[in-house]
């Protein structure tokens, strides 16, 4: 059974603008589970994004509610041996072990669509809303990492600063962080030279694996990925893919937004999204390279959701 790391129910957006009321988020109930490399589907303006940042406390919702399981680093009480080091993740592969004490009993959840065989266990978790503001800094910087569509870097620090200035929040053990960095940015193939470099000497792939590292680079139980190749040449935007599905296989849950098809397949769970509703899912298993079969599913489901 696999544990839940976030939960929505009855999570539901609206923004106001003009006078004009706009419902972009709708009842939505929804679980992410722990080592599932999530994509969420759907048109422009389905509210992909806007789900992204009311999943990870960057905006909070109009209505209903988002439950978090586990600790975050650097929180007062929790304590190393609960979380897994996304590092060592990297190097070991098939780490695929259940973790986090306050995620355990089993329950029955309203899940959008098809297979409830492999679903998890409701979180004893808290609800972001109800986090002081303290709490909710370090619940978005270490439960949750992000890869933009653009990577925002700051231009007068070299790579590796950058990295660290985003680790430094959370963990003030220079050493050890740069330890860390150093093993991310070998994982993504970023050499020593580039990341002495500053960002606007590096390429536009090269600057979306350094934010694949930021994004990582406090431990966090889920990376958000919002269009993380849709600034990218073809080459590139295939780099980038198969870092964050080396870093999935190695443990790390990934939530990622797409238009593409291509991407998406590197997912096991494919959520569409329709005028701020989950229309659909789609339940592919891990990702394999030259998989035909994977290939058509995605294709029917999403000619089924109307893509
Ligand atoms: N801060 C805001 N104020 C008002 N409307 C907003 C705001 N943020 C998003 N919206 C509206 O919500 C809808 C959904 O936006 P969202 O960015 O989530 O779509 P999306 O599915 O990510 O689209 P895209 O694929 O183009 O990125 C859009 O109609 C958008 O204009
Ligand atoms: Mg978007």
């Amino acid at each position: 059974m696999k544990e839940i790391l976030l939960r929505t129910e009855n999570l539901s957006k609206s923004f106001s603008s003009g006078g004009i009321l706009q419902h972009v988020l709708k009842n939505i109930d929804l679980e992410l589970y722990d080592g599932d490399f999530t994509v969420i589907m759907g048109a422009s303006g389905a509210g992909k994004s806007t789900l992204l940042y009311a999943l990870s406390g960057m905006d909070t919702p109009t209505l209903g509610t988002v439950t978090f399981c586990g600790t975050c680093a650097g929180e007062a009480g929790s304590h190393g041996a609960s979380r897994r080091d996304a590092a060592s993740r990297v190097v070991s592969s098939g780490d695929a072990g259940s973790h986090g004490a306050s995620c355990r009993d089993a329950a029955s959840r309203v899940v959008p669509s098809g297979d409830t065989s492999s679903r998890g266990s409701a979180p004893h978790g808290r609800i972001i809303s109800d986090l002081t503001p303290d709490q909710l800094a370090v619940f978005r910087r270490s439960f949750c990492g992000f890869v933009f569509q653009q990577i925002y870097l700051i231009d007068g620090m070299s790579v590796m600063d950058n990295v660290l200035a985003a680790g430094l929040l959370v963990n003030k053990d220079r050493k050890a962080l740069v330890n860390r960095a150093r093993e991310l940015f070998q994982a993504v193939g970023i050499l020593e030279e580039t990341q002495r470099k500053f960002p606007t000497q590096i390429s536009g792939g090269e600057a979306q694996r350094v934010g694949i590292v930021r994004g990582l680079i406090n431990s966090p139980r889920i990376l958000f990925a919002d269009e993380p190749t849709g600034a990218l040449n073809s080459k590139s935007g295939l780099e980038v893919l198969d870092t964050l599905t080396r870093f999935n296989r190695s443990g790390q849950s990934v939530v990622m937004v797409t238009h593409d098809m291509r991407s998406a397949r590197r997912g096991n769970r494919i959520l569409y999204l329709k005028d701020g509703a989950i229309l659909g899912e789609c339940l592919l298993g891990k990702y394999e390279h030259g998989d035909e079969e994977r290939h058509d599913k995605l294709s029917s489901f999403l000619e089924q959701m109307g893509w």
